[in-house]
C-alpha cells in the first residue's frame, strides 16, 4: 500500500461525535463503563446475561477450574434460539420483520419474525425426522439465501451443531471439513452467485463426497434453478421435504433446552498448518456475548434497519447477520450478490432502498468501491444511514476518511472492531459516542483485556510493536478445537501462559488507543478472508507438475494482501504461462476462488531452516526489498 501504515501516525486526528449521536446512544460514556466493568468482569457479565431469557438461571458466571477450557453460565439452561426467535414471537415483533434479502437480479423475499420461525420450525422438524439428533453435526454450505439462516437456525433449535463452510470454498476445503467433522447431514444448493460468478455446489458436494465417508443425507435448495444430479435415498429437494406432514405442524417443534456450554456451532478456520480447526462456540456465553457488543458498538434500536455486508459462512456472518440482530429482535438485510453488479452503486442503491441505518462492512470492499469514485456514490440518497462499520483487516487511514466523508458524509462515526473466528465477539472497538481515530479498533469492549506485549510477555511502551494478547477469558470466547484440545491449548495459551495470543500485531499510543498491525503467524488475511499458507502449499503439491511449494502474503492496494507463491517443478516440466494458468484453476478448484495467487513464480531452492522448514520470513523480506534479518538458522 503506497498510503502510510495505519499505526500511531497522527495520533491528533480525532472525530469527535455529534451531540445527537451521543444523545441517541445506547452507551452515553463508554469509557465509565469500561473502567466500571473492569472492577469486576463476572458481575459486569452476569448483568449482560440478565438482559437475555434463560430457562434456568445459570449458577456461577465464570468457572476456571480448569484453565484455558473456561466455562461460563454453568447450570443455565438456554438455547440461542429461545432469544433469536422464541420470545419475540410471543411479542409484537412477530409481525416485524426479520430479513429482508435480495438477489443480485433484484428478487426480494421478506420474512417477519413469524415467517422465519415458521420455516425454522418446519426445518428442524425435517432434520428430526432425518434422524438428526441433539449433538449431531451438519454441514452447512449454501449461497447467502434465506435459507441458510433457516438451516442454522433450524439446527440449533433442535440442540445440533451446524458446522457452516462457505460457499466461495471448493472441493478440497469442502472435502476436509465434511470429513474432519464426521457430519451426518450436508445442507446445500443447486448453486448460487458467489462474487459475480454462478458456482454449482451441489457439483462441488457432490465431488467431496466422493473423496469422504458419505454423510446420510444431502438436502438440496433449488435456487438457481441449474440442472443437478440427486443420488436416491441420499438427496433430497428442500422445498419436497418442507411440504411433507411431519413438516406442516412445523409451528409444534418445542426448541431443545440445552445447558449453557453445550455446543452450538463449529466453525473452521485457517492456522499455521495445513489442516483447519474447528473453532467451537457455545449456546449460553456466545448468546450474551454478540447481545452485548451489537447492542453496545452498534447501538442497535427499534427502528433500525442493519446491513452487515459479509457472508453467513463466516464468523462475522454468525454473530452479526444472524445471530446477534435476531436476538436484538432487529430488521437485517442480506444480498447475494456482487457489489459491482450490474454498477459499482449497488450497495449505495439498496442503502437508499431499504432505508439502511447502520451499514457494516470491510476495508477491502471500501478500497474497492472508492477506486471508482465517489459520484456512484453521490447519485443515491445515503441520508438514512446513522453508523458505519468495518471489519476482517486494518483500514487504512485514506479509505476510513473516504468511507467517512462520501458515504457517512460526515455525520456517522465508523465502528472499526477487531476480533475473530475464534473470539466470537468484537474484542476492540469504539462505541458511537466516542471519539474516533481513522485505522485505530481504539479500545478493548468492556470486561476485555488487552495489552501489546515483546517475546518476554512484558507490556512494550506506548508505539512500540509488539503482540497482541488478551488477558482475562469472556464469554463469547472459543471453547476448544473441536476434536483437538491439545491444539487449542498450544496454539492460544501456550505462547504466554495465562493469556490468549492473538496471532497479530500492534501498537497502543498515549491515549490507550490500540492499532492492530497485522498478523504475525502463517496466516494471510486476502480481501479479508482468511488463509493459511500451508493449506494453499499443500493443495499446490497435489498437482501433478510441482515437488515443493512455498507461499507469502505481500501487502496489495485492494486486497490488503495477497497470495505469492514460490513453486519448485518435478523435473521434466516447463515452466511458463500455460503451466501458471493451470496452477491457478487448480487452486481455485481445490480450495476456491479466494485462494487464486497473485504470481507465481518458479524457483530452483527455497530458503529452509537446517530441521527443513521453509522461512516464509526471508522470502518475505526478500520480495518486498527489506533487510533479511536473522538468517543463523538457515540452511546452506
Ligand atoms: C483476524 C481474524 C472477526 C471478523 C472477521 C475476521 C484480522 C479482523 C480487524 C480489524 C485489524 C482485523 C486480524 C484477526 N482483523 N478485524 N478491525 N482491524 N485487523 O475473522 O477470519 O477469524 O480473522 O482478522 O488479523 O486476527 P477471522
Amino acid at each position: 500500500m503506497k498510503e502510510e501504515h495505519p499505526i500511531v501516525q497522527n495520533s491528533t486526528e480525532l472525530y469527535h461525535p455529534s451531540p445527537e449521536t451521543v444523545a441517541q446512544a445506547n452507551v452515553k460514556d463508554p469509557e465509565a463503563v469500561r473502567i466500571e466493568a473492569a472492577k469486576d468482569i463476572q458481575a459486569y457479565w452476569a448483568k449482560r446475561a440478565e438482559e437475555l431469557d434463560w430457562y434456568k438461571k445459570w449458577d456461577k458466571v465464570l468457572d476456571d477450574s480448569d484453565k484455558p477450557f473456561y466455562k461460563w453460565f454453568t447450570g443455565g439452561k438456554t438455547n440461542i434460539v429461545l432469544n433469536a426467535l422464541d420470545r419475540h414471537v410471543k411479542t409484537w415483533r412477530r409481525n416485524k420483520l426479520a430479513l429482508i434479502w435480495e438477489s443480485e437480479k433484484g428478487e426480494v423475499r421478506t420474512f417477519s419474525y413469524h415467517a422465519m420461525n415458521r420455516e425454522v420450525c418446519k426445518f428442524a422438524n425435517v432434520l428430526k425426522s432425518m434422524g438428526v439428533v441433539k449433538g449431531d453435526l451438519v454441514t452447512i454450505y449454501m449461497p447467502r439465501i434465506p435459507e441458510t439462516v433457516i438451516a442454522m437456525l433450524a439446527t440449533a433449535k433442535i440442540g445440533a451443531v451446524h458446522s457452516v463452510v462457505y460457499g466461495g470454498f471448493s472441493v478440497e476445503a469442502l472435502h476436509g471439513r465434511i470429513e474432519d467433522s464426521g457430519s451426518k447431514v450436508v445442507i446445500t444448493a443447486d448453486g448460487g452467485n458467489m462474487n459475480g460468478k454462478k458456482i454449482e455446489l451441489k457439483k462441488i458436494v457432490d465431488e467431496a463426497l466422493k473423496r469422504s465417508g458419505q454423510p446420510e443425507h444431502v438436502v438440496v435448495i433449488k435456487h438457481l434453478g441449474i440442472d443437478v444430479m440427486m443420488e436416491q435415498g441420499r438427496d433430497y429437494w428442500y422445498h419436497e421435504l418442507m411440504t411433507l406432514p411431519m413438516s406442516k405442524n412445523g409451528l409444534k417443534c418445542e426448541t431443545e433446552v440445552m445447558d449453557a456450554e453445550d455446543p452450538l456451532f463449529i466453525l473452521y478456520t485457517s492456522g499455521t498448518t495445513g489442516k483447519p480447526k474447528a473453532i467451537l462456540h457455545t449456546h449460553g456465553g456466545y448468546s450474551v456475548g454478540i447481545h452485548a457488543t451489537i447492542k453496545d458498538v452498534f447501538d442497535l434500536k427499534e427502528e433500525d434497519r442493519w446491513w452487515c455486508t459479509a457472508d453467513p459462512g463466516w464468523i462475522t456472518g454468525h454473530s452479526y447477520i444472524v445471530y446477534g440482530p435476531l436476538i436484538a429482535g432487529a430488521t437485517s438485510i442480506m444480498y447475494e450478490g456482487a457489489p459491482m453488479y450490474p454498477y459499482p452503486d449497488r450497495w449505495w442503491s439498496i442503502i437508499e432502498k431499504y432505508g439502511v441505518t447502520i451499514f457494516y462492512s470491510t476495508p477491502t470492499a471500501i478500497r474497492g468501491l472508492m477506486r471508482f469514485g465517489e459520484s456512484w456514490a453521490n447519485r443515491h440518497d445515503l441520508s438514512s444511514l446513522r453508523l458505519l462499520g468495518s471489519v476482517g483487516e486494518p483500514i487504512n487511514p485514506e479509505a476510513w476518511r473516504w468511507f467517512y466523508k462520501i458515504i457517512g458524509k460526515e455525520k456517522c462515526p465508523i465502528m472499526d472492531t477487531w476480533w475473530q473466528t475464534e473470539t466470537g465477539m468484537f474484542m476492540m472497538a469504539p462505541m458511537p459516542a466516542q471519539p474516533l481515530k481513522p485505522g485505530s479498533a481504539t479500545k478493548p469492549f468492556p470486561g476485555i483485556d488487552a495489552d501489546v506485549v515483546n517475546a518476554e510477555g512484558k507490556s512494550v511502551p506506548v508505539g512500540e510493536e509488539g503482540f497482541l494478547i488478551l488477558k482475562n477469558p469472556w464469554p463469547a470466547m472459543m471453547r476448544t478445537i473441536y476434536k483437538d484440545p491439545e491444539r487449542y491449548v498450544k496454539t492460544y495459551w501456550s505462547t504466554y501462559p495465562g493469556y490468549y495470543f492473538a496471532g497479530d500485531s500492534a501498537r497502543k499510543d498515549s491515549d490507550g488507543y490500540f492499532w492492530v498491525i497485522g498478523r504475525v503467524d502463517d496466516v494471510i488475511k486476502v480481501s479479508g478472508y482468511r488463509l493459511g499458507t500451508a493449506e494453499i502449499e499443500s493443495a499446490f503439491i497435489t498437482h501433478h507438475a510441482v515437488a515443493e511449494a512455498a507461499v507469502i502474503g505481500l501487502p496489495h492496494e485492494i486486497k490488503g494482501m495477497a497470495i505469492h507463491a514460490y513453486l519448485i517443478l518435478k523435473s521434466g516440466n516447463e515452466p511458463n504461462e500455460l503451466l501458471i494458468e493451470d496452477l491457478r484453476k487448480h487452486i481455485s478448484h481445490e480450495l476456491g476462488p479466494i485462494a487464486k495467487p497473485e504470481k507465481i513464480e518458479f524457483v530452483s531452492s527455497l530458503p529452509k531452516t537446517r530441521s527443513g522448514k521453509i522461512m516464509r520470513r526471508l522470502l518475505k523480506a526478500r520480495a518486498q526489498g527489506l533487510s533479511e534479518g536473522d538468517i543463523s538458522t538457515l540452511e546452506e
